[in-house]
């Protein structure tokens, strides 16, 4: 029913100069693979068949990543998984202008009714892939999803904020959304994070946008405008999520995953240990 994932990776990654300026922020590595595999592994692992990458220039190691590579031949047992894990599509956004107008780049290819989106940057360990959670339940209730997660009440200016009220146990059905309000204007402190199921309906709303917060074509207002026409859930989500965009969530990413592998656990372990 969801077959295609829009993956928006055309950003600069300020939060993460100087790195960023000559590495993508999206295959910085989290043990042994690039912060983007978590990401297309949650969505292969979903049911979905192929992704819609929006990249940039300089973006190219994302796709390089996921092609055949000569090193196949040598060392097939590492690398064979990847350059057949799922169909890619890549669009070029030459001039960022904002979340909302990376996903229209979509428009032309996604031709299903709705369709995933997945930020990369928010990278989530759990038992069963988020964004199958979300498919899960938007085959029981059909309409737009929104992956939520409460959040601190200082952190709430860094993301969209939801209001509404619960419906189910992990179910919120959402009347208004506030993109990076003020602590003092948030509604409440359940926080978008970076997966969504929206309807193809979605990219007229786009197109007729104004520039929202930041002078920047926000996804938050677009899903406003349609949410007279379709619900708009949150989903809170069963995982793990770490902000790889930022240091502190990308080393903590680290620390996390590396703790969870048999072959670097009892080494990160034994050496937190002794120095905490
Ligand atoms: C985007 C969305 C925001 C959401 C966030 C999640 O913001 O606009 O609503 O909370 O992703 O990561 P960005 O972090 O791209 O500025």
């Amino acid at each position: 029913m969801i077959k295609k994932c829009i993956i928006p990776a055309a950003g600069i990654g300020s939060r993460m100069l100087p790195m960023t300026k000559i590495i993508p922020k999206e295959v910085f590595p989290v043990v042994d693979h690039p912060v983007i595999y978590y990401g297309v592994n949650e969505i292969k692992n979903s049911g979905i068949d192929e992704i819609i990458f929006i990249t940039s220039p300089g973006k190219e190691s994302i796709l390089n990543f996921f092609d055949y590579s000569h090193l196949e031949e040598k060392y097939g047992d590492k690398l064979k998984h990847l350059s057949s894990m799922i169909k890619i599509i890549s669009v070029r956004q030459i001039f960022p202008k904002g979340l909302g107008d990376a996903i229209n780049y979509g428009k032309g290819i996604v031709n299903e009714n709705y369709f995933a989106v997945l930020l990369p940057d928010d990278l989530i360990f759990s038992k069963k892939p988020v964004l199958l959670q979300m498919i899960e339940a938007f085959k029981e209730r059909p309409g737009i999803y929104i992956s939520l997660m409460e959040v601190e009440e200082k952190d709430v200016s860094s993301y969209g904020i939801v209001k509404g009220e619960f419906i189910d146990e992990r179910v919120f059905k959402i009347e208004d959304l506030i993109e990076k309000p003020e602590p003092e204007e948030a509604p409440s402190k359940l926080a978008i994070i970076g997966r969504y199921i929206l309807p193809r309906e979605i990219f007229n709303k786009i197109d007729n946008l104004e520039a929202g917060k930041k002078g920047e074509i926000q996804l938050t207002d677009a899903i406003k405008k349609i949410s007279t026409k379709i619900p708009v859930y949150g989903y809170v989500f069963e995982g793990e999520r770490f902000d790889t965009g930022n240091k502190a969530g990308f080393v903590k990413a680290n620390i996390r995953l590396a703790l969870e592998r048999e072959d670097t656990r009892d080494e990160v372990l034994k050496f937190i240990k002794s120095i905490s």
